[in-house]
This record gives C-alpha cells, sequence and structure tokens, in this order.
C-alpha cells in the first residue's frame, strides 16, 4: 500500500486499547497496515477473553502482528516493563497513541448531589488526577525518551471538548425526571492540561524528530438515555452524537505521514460542539 495514510511498517502502542474508543480504532490501524502494541489496565486472560477473537480473522492471513501486555500507566515500573515487551517484540515504538483515561462515574460513586462541584469529594479528584494528568505524564515521559533514543517518534494524545470549554449544564438536564446531574469537576480539570501540555512536547521533542498533537472527541454514543441523546441533539450543530467510528480517519490522519508537517496542533472532533 502506497498511499499516504498507509501505516505499513510502523509500530503503534495504544493506551486504553480496551476502552470504547480504543477497540474501534485499532481495527483501523490495522487496516491501515500497522503493527500493534496494545494496552490497557486488564490482565491477558480479560484480553484473551473479550477481544482477541474480534482480532483473529485480520491476523490470520499476513505478517502485520498484534501483541497485547497489560501496563498500567500511573505506574513508572509497569510502563518500563511495557517498553521492555516492545523493544524486544518490534525493536522500536513508531507512534504512541494514548487514550488511557478516567472519570468520576455519576452513576457508581456519586451519589452525594449527583456531582455538585460544592461536595465533589477530593479522592474522585485525586483518582482522575493520578491517570489523566500523572499517567499521561509517565507513558510520555518513558516513551518519549525511547523515541529519543530511535531520532524519531509521534506521540498523540486524547483531550476531549472538556479540555476547551466547560461542560454545558443544560446537557445534563433530565426534564422528564427533573433531576439536574452535574458533569463533575475531576474529568474536566484533568483533562484540561492536555492541550498544552501537548504544546511542550511538540515544542521541546521536536529537536529529537518527534511531534505531538492531540484529538478532541465529544460525545460518542453508548448507551445513552433518551433524554441525554434529546439535549445533544438541540445542542450540537450536527444535531447528533459522534458514532465512534468517526473517530477512526483522525486517528489515522494523525498516525500517518499524510499529518507530517503537524505539531502542536488540535483535530477539533466535536461536530460543531466548540465552534458556537
Ligand atoms: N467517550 C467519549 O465520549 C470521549 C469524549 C472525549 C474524550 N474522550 C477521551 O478518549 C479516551 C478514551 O475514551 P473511551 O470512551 O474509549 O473511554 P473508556 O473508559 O471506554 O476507555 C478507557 C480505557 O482506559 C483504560 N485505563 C484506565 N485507567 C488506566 C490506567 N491507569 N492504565 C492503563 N489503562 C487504563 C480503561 O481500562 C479503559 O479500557 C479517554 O482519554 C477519554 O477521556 C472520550
Amino acid at each position: 500500500m502506497n498511499n499516504l495514510f498507509s501505516l505499513k511498517n510502523q509500530t503503534i502502542l495504544v493506551t486504553g486499547s480496551l476502552g470504547l474508543i480504543g477497540k474501534e480504532i485499532t481495527k483501523s490501524l490495522y487496516d491501515f497496515g500497522s503493527n500493534l502494541i496494545l494496552t490497557d489496565i486488564h490482565d491477558e486472560d480479560f484480553y484473551n477473553k473479550n477481544y482477541e477473537k474480534t482480532l483473529i480473522n485480520i491476523t490470520a492471513n499476513n505478517n502485520q502482528k498484534i501483541l497485547y501486555k497489560q501496563a498500567d500507566i500511573t505506574s513508572s515500573d509497569s510502563i518500563l516493563e511495557l517498553i521492555d515487551f516492545s523493544e524486544k517484540k518490534f525493536n522500536r515504538i513508531d507512534t504512541l497513541i494514548n487514550l488511557a483515561g478516567t472519570d468520576a462515574k455519576i452513576e457508581d460513586e456519586l451519589n452525594i448531589n449527583l456531582g455538585s462541584f460544592e461536595d465533589f469529594p477530593i479522592e474522585l479528584w485525586e483518582k482522575s488526577i493520578n491517570v489523566n494528568v500523572n499517567g499521561v505524564f509517565n507513558i510520555t515521559q518513558s516513551v518519549g525518551k525511547h523515541m529519543k533514543k530511535h531520532k524519531s517518534g509521534n506521540i498523540i494524545l486524547t483531550a476531549s471538548t472538556y479540555s476547551l470549554v466547560s461542560p454545558n449544564p443544560n446537557l445534563y438536564n433530565d426534564t422528564n425526571s427533573n433531576n439536574r446531574i452535574n458533569k463533575p469537576i475531576d474529568y474536566v480539570a484533568s483533562k484540561s492540561i492536555i492541550p498544552n501540555y501537548t504544546r511542550y512536547l511538540a515544542t521541546h521533542l521536536s529537536k529529537y524528530g518527534i511531534r505531538a498533537n492531540y484529538v478532541v472527541p465529544h460525545g460518542i454514543e453508548n448507551k445513552n438515555p433518551q433524554w441525554f441523546k434529546d439535549n445533544f441533539e438541540k445542542l450540537s450543530p450536527l444535531s447528533r452524537m459522534c458514532n465512534v467510528n468517526e473517530l477512526c480517519g483522525p486517528y489515522v490522519f494523525l498516525a500517518s505521514k499524510a499529518s507530517s508537517y503537524m505539531n502542536g496542533a488540535s483535530l477539533v472532533v466535536d461536530g460543531g460542539w466548540t465552534a458556537w
């Protein structure tokens, strides 16, 4: 495949690869020719049971490889093992895509005033900061060192519209039950670093042949209640939520040489949410 978007002969490391976006974009990265090191906090058994089967058909007929290795991005030791594994299996990591992230789940963790800022517990704040800030630092620092050794690399981080603007309270207002849920602050605060953090990487690692950019996804449909979809429709310029496969093109583009002059930039995939 000789086209601008080809990922042939590239090895791409994807964190958070077993999540909603990860499961979808890894298939496209593979279709465009890359080898893949998939990683997530879940162990190999979980991967084998839930995921490997979906990849068997695509791995059967050629010599591209997909390997899975458990790693926790908040642990330096775990990341060092992951890099060691990657070097042994593929020699080098060409591109890092960081999808691993977390947020306080309103339903499971927060029954205190449905996530209100005034009552938000610092423990949940710290949990998100640990993954979305410390974890991002950890993985990019270690993979950055690895890329520096090879004098080239491509780092793709994942922000959110809530890295750019505040959640609109009207999106979280369930008019049927008169419940006003608050999108909690932990996610908004911890995702806010991504844009400027990426610019720092872009301007401080470029001397080693490493570029860095970030994607801004928004509102991916995933079994959302109808009232939420109705609110979303009213507030979004495209009048709908995002289908997860609409993120494949943006990640493939940033991983490929089609985006070779992009550095420190954002690729906003939000249906126009931040455009008005
Ligand atoms: N889904 C959306 O609508 C949306 C919108 C904007 C931005 N994003 C961002 O996109 C990224 C992926 O989102 P998603 O919807 O696929 O989320 P997801 O929760 O489905 O997947 C995230 C993955 O990260 C993994 N993870 C969490 N903590 C980890 C750790 N410490 N080490 C390693 N892995 C860890 C989880 O196990 C999970 O598989 C996230 O960074 C998220 O903030 C998502």
